[in-house]
């Protein structure tokens, strides 16, 4: 081991975890990489239910994976169905707190018949295994009901994160083929209602979806187009409780979830069926070491990847409570979660280093004046935890008991692939540590070639894993080009890594043109895409601006087409159309108006120099290639007029 700080496993846990200790783990692991089919068959055989048994267990025909063909499941069932002949029929699914102080406690038995109800009315509609529905909704059991449903009868759906404009919300409605959006008046944050139905109205009216399925949540006026609009509550008036979870091929495409690329159009990335209900529920146990009598709280939004894998899909397949929350951090004080862990005694706590760090700068009063004893393992995700944030959760949050898994992975890869296992893995704060049993991780170079330990390269992974994406919605050229053909014989995660001596990870960021807001992934392409549709924009480059609470900040550099306009309120006009076109989190923290944005010869605009601007506030490097230095110099010099 060496210098830096290094806190053993489990150092609270008063019995022995699934993988116990460091032995254990490497042993599973070298079973793994020896032999691979034999391993994740054996566990797709013990974790997982079974209409029909699975005939093979990896077809590897890169960049095409299918794992476990021949056999048949449904991802509804093992979350639900196979928990109603056991003790847990009675236990609480669900644990849910709105915002506004209402709570639900919803069993698995009422969550199974809450699901078939709704599966019927989506059938009642025509839907079948093989359709396509969008789920646009707040953070309410009912979000989970709607994705249960579509998952029972095989209908792939997509959730759009409820923070997504109508515009954006088009845009996924459009590429998924969507015939049902399924949503609701609205949700409640920091004491207001947020609208959701206006969304839906304004993205599909130029649109051909059959129905709208609307949930009343806050109570607020919406218009109901007739024959097209309906309201959840009649439509489940008249649904049947039994409705039997389709019999799906392993590969049957689960859900959709699109994520910023590259280029100004989001990747939608597909999930299918076997592979992935494997991987999430074994991580539910490796992982978070996840016990009967847990009540397990993973903050994430069902609109991102985590509250897929970690809020829905894997804590229900292991049988486990999970806690959702509708609201804000932060209302009506800043100790509403922290009063959340005391009420519910939640066991396990899995959230991200911004909300970390927002909360650790409120000041410890708020968390010390809660009894948060309940609490045994902590988990964060999303971005790197500086060490400064991982310490106060871990002595303020954990009171030094808990240990703290920092989960790395992607909206690709579908669960976890690097973390500690919190009985076995020694943390150093700030390192993702080690990989998940049958993950093969590298750090290499652009040959694919792996760099000395110690040194920065690229983050690959050498060998298909379950949860693995299968494609590219619409666009399997786009799949291969970006996930496959990077780094030869490898998937490019397009994050940069370096191994230490013990062979722990310590992830770097994103090599790519990706920004990472608040743990959220976000193309700079796409809010650039996003300014120039403005008018008044000529050209526009965003680059991530180092931010203490959110990791990185929007920043954009913005030519005007009509110099001469006075621009003074441009910026916050500029703001708000980015508020529009995507979503509030997308919103630039800073507009900057230039004369000129530096180029290459070949016109390329030069974002690492903006980079630099932003970080150093000065130009350093090779700019030989710049096509007009002034044009930098000015970009600086305004940085000093105006700080
Ligand atoms: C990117 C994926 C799937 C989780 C939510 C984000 C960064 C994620 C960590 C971590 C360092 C992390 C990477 C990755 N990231 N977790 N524990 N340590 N970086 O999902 O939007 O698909 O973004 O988030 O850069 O590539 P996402």
């Amino acid at each position: 081991m060496n210098a830096e700080a290094v806190y053993p496993p489990s150092a609270g846990f008063s019995r022995r975890a699934h993988v116990g200790d460091l032995e254990q783990y490497r042993d599973l692991y070298r079973r793994a990489e020896e032999n691979p089919e034999q391993f994740w068959g054996e566990l797709a055989q013990s974790e997982l239910f079974w209409f029909e048994p699975f005939s093979s267990v990896l077809e590897w025909h890169p960049p095409n994976v299918k794992w476990f063909t021949g056999g048949k499941t449904n991802l509804a069932y093992n979350c639900l169905d196979r928990h109603l002949n056991t003790p847990r029929a009675a236990k609480t699914a669900i644990l849910w707190e709105g915002e506004p102080g209402d709570q639900r406690a919803v069993s698995y038995q009422e969550l199974h018949r809450l699901v078939s109800r709704f599966a019927n009315v989506l059938k009642a509609r025509g839907l079948k295994a093989g359709d396509r529905a969008i789920i646009y909704m707040p953070m309410v059991p009912e979000a989970a009901v709607a994705m249960l449903a579509c998952a029972r009868l095989g209908v792939t759906h997509s959730v759009v994160f409820g923070g997504f404009s109508s515009e954006a919300l088009k845009a996924r409605i459009e590429d998924l083929g969507a015939r049902v959006v399924i949503t609701a008046d609205g949700g409640w944050r920091r004491g207001k209602p947020v609208a959701l139905k206006t969304a839906v109205d304004e993205a599909i009216q130029s649109l051909d979806v059959a129905d709208v399925i609307v949930l009343r949540r806050t109570g607020g006026a919406v218009r109901m187009k007739p024959g097209r609009d309906h309201w959840w509550h009649d439509l489940e008036a008249d649904a049947g409780d039994v409705c039997p979870a389709e019999p799906l091929d392993s590969e049957h495409p689960l859900f959709v979830l699109y994520t910023s690329g590259t280029t100004g159009k989001p990747k939608g990335i597909l999930h299918t069926t076997a592979g992935y209900a494997l991987h999430t529920t074994l991580t539910m146990k490796w992982v978070f070491d996840l016990r009967e009598e847990d009540v397990y709280w993973c903050t994430a939004d069902v609109g991102w990847v985590t509250g897929h894998s970690y809020v829905v899909y894997g804590p229900l397949s292991a049988g486990a409570t999970t806690l959702m929350y509708e609201g804000a951090p932060d209302y009506p004080g800043f100790d509403r979660w922290w009063s959340i862990v005391e009420r519910h005694r939640v066991s396990i706590l899995y959230t991200s280093p911004t909300a970390i760090r927002a909360l650790l700068r409120q000041g410890d009063q708020w968390p010390d004046s809660h009894d948060l004893a309940s609490l045994r393992l902590l988990g964060s995700v999303g971005e790197p935890i500086n060490p400064a944030a991982w310490e106060w959760y871990h002595r303020t949050i954990g009171k030094g008991r808990c240990p703290i898994v920092d989960t790395w992975w992607q909206t690709e890869t579908g669960a976890i692939l690097i973390s500690p296992l919190p009985g076995a893995t020694p943390a150093k704060p700030g390192s993702a540590t080690l990989p998940l049993p049958g993950v093969i991780p590298a750090v290499v170079d652009f040959h694919g070639k792996p760099v000395p330990r110690g040194e920065k390269g690229f983050l690959v992974i050498q060998r298909p894993w379950p949860g693995m994406l299968r494609t590219i919605l619409n666009d399997p050229a786009r799949y291969e080009s970006q996930y496959w053909q990077r780094i030869p014989g490898a998937y490019f995660t397009g994050d940069a890594a370096r191994q230490d001596e013990d062979g722990y990870f310590w992830i770097l960021g994103r090599v790519d043109d990706a920004i990472n807001v608040s743990g959220h992934r976000l193309s700079t392409m796409e809010v650039e895409s996003a300014l120039v549709r403005h008018p008044l924009v000529a050209e526009a480059a965003v680059v991530g601006k180092p931010d203490e609470i959110t990791g990185q900040a929007v920043c954009a550099f913005v030519t005007l087409k009509n110099v001469d306009r006075d621009h003074r309120d441009l910026g916050a006009e500029l703001r708000q159309w980015v508020t529009h076109e995507i979503g509030a989190f997308a919103r630039p923290a800073e507009v900057r108006f230039a004369d000129a944005l530096p180029k290459t010869r070949s016109g390329k605009i030069m974002r690492r120099l903006l980079r630099e601007i932003v970080t150093s506030h000065s130009v350093t490097g090779d700019v030989t290639t710049l096509e007009d230095m002034a044009v930098v110099s000015r970009l600086a010099a305004q940085h000093d007029d105006e700080a």
